[in-house]
């Protein structure tokens, strides 16, 4: 009953319904962040709506997962409701759903998803399940001057660090990946180890401005390794010991910030600019919530001005975790015929590369 219920509804939606990437609605719930986004084009937001749970993992010094998932199951579907009321739509006029399927917390995840779920099903509607990464790399795409093709792009996050060479939408190769630790994860450890708050990123950005970077002097991990691979727990461990060692000594948290940072920009912007000139790429990009630190930006701009590449650096809004990222992403998915189906699950980890595994057209 049930089966032939939906798949009368989606005959009838598709013939009413031939652009499927139209207007999309975007979900995203794996991590802290409850998203919803409706963009139509995949091109333009038309609205973008973010709520934190910052401040209820703060006190714990991290991202509690139970508690986030607690919280999405409170916050996302009224984030979905003003989602569509800021884009001045009703669920009648969208078009796909688009929801990230992983990596990420699989009870947040889980939310998100059959939230989605529900939603499509009970309209009828095409959805595609969305690579987090992927998402984080179409954010370029809805900068007011997204990046030509192929171009590089450094995906910096509290679960990611990887290079991708982007080639068109969609087509997405890692060329490195961190092989323990993911930058914004470092910076959270290394601040959660001096008590500093969370989340670690914003305020050792904030406290680096203020310090001398070459005053403390810190590791550069396999800087000169000859991959574009990354590593940044021997970066934390070194900064365990500098404290240990020097416990009642007089130092600077500003000039150990911007120290620890500078170790963690020189390597990933070296990376990123070798693994450009070996591909013959002449465009950077940043994307991911590390992505907003002013002295990556910063040096990242500098390394292509000095090697006549151009750069994106988004805004901070597309380098955080957003929903507008997935229902870009979506819309070339559900305009391609890729479609989830409602047995699909989450998937918290996936293999090397981020890539979801392929789903048959429906
Ligand atoms: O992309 P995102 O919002 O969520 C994940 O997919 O992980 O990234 C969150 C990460 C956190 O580790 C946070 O500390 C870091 O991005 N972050 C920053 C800055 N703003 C956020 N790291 C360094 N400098 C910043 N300004
Ligand atoms: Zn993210």
């Amino acid at each position: 009953m049930m089966w032939t219920k939906r798949w009368r509804l989606s005959v009838a939606n598709a013939a009413n319904n031939p652009d499927p990437g139209r207007l999309v609605l975007g979900i995203e719930s794996s991590c802290d962040e409850s998203a919803a986004a409706v963009v139509e084009d995949g091109r333009r937001v038309l609205s973008s709506v973010v709520a934190s749970q910052i401040k209820d993992h703060a006190p714990f010094g991290g991202v509690v997962p139970e508690l986030a998932s607690r919280r999405h199951l409170e916050n996302l579907s009224p984030v979905v409701t003003s989602a569509l009321s800021q884009a001045q739509l009703t669920l009648d006029d969208i078009s796909g759903v688009a929801v990230t399927q992983g990596p990420g917390l699989i009870g947040a995840l889980l939310i998100g998803l059959n939230l989605a779920k529900a939603l499509a099903w009970s309209r009828g509607l095409p959805m595609v399940g969305v690579s987090h990464l992927e998402g984080h790399l179409a954010a370029l795409g809805l900068c007011q001057e997204p990046p030509p093709y192929p171009f590089m792009a450094l995906l910096v996050s509290g679960g990611h660090t990887s290079i991708f060479l982007v080639r068109g939408p969609g087509g997405q190769q890692e060329l490195g990946s961190t092989v323990d630790d993911a930058a914004g994860e470092a910076f959270d450890k290394v601040a959660k180890l001096y008590g500093l708050g969370y989340p670690g990123g914003v305020i050792i950005d904030r406290m680096a401005a203020q310090g001398d970077p070459s005053v403390i002097k810190l590791p550069r991990p396999r800087m000169h390794d000859g991959t574009l691979d990354f590593s940044f727990s021997g970066l934390k461990s070194a900064v365990v010991r500098f404290r240990e060692q020097n416990q009642g000594q007089s130092y600077r948290m500003e000039d150990l910030c911007a120290g620890f940072q500078e170790a963690v920009v020189e390597v990933l912007v070296k990376k990123t600019l070798t693994a450009a000139k070996e591909q013959g790429v002449r465009h950077l990009a940043l994307a991911g919530g590390v992505a907003a630190n002013h002295r990556l930006r910063q040096a990242m701009a500098q390394a292509a001005g000095e090697a006549g590449f151009g750069v994106t650096l988004p805004p901070l809004e597309l380098c955080t975790d957003n929903a507008a990222m997935i229902a870009a992403a979506g819309c070339h998915h559900l305009r391609a015929g890729k479609r989830l189906s409602l047995e699909a699950d989450a998937i918290s980890r996936l293999p090397r590369g981020g890539a979801l595994p392929g789903e048959p057209a429906a």
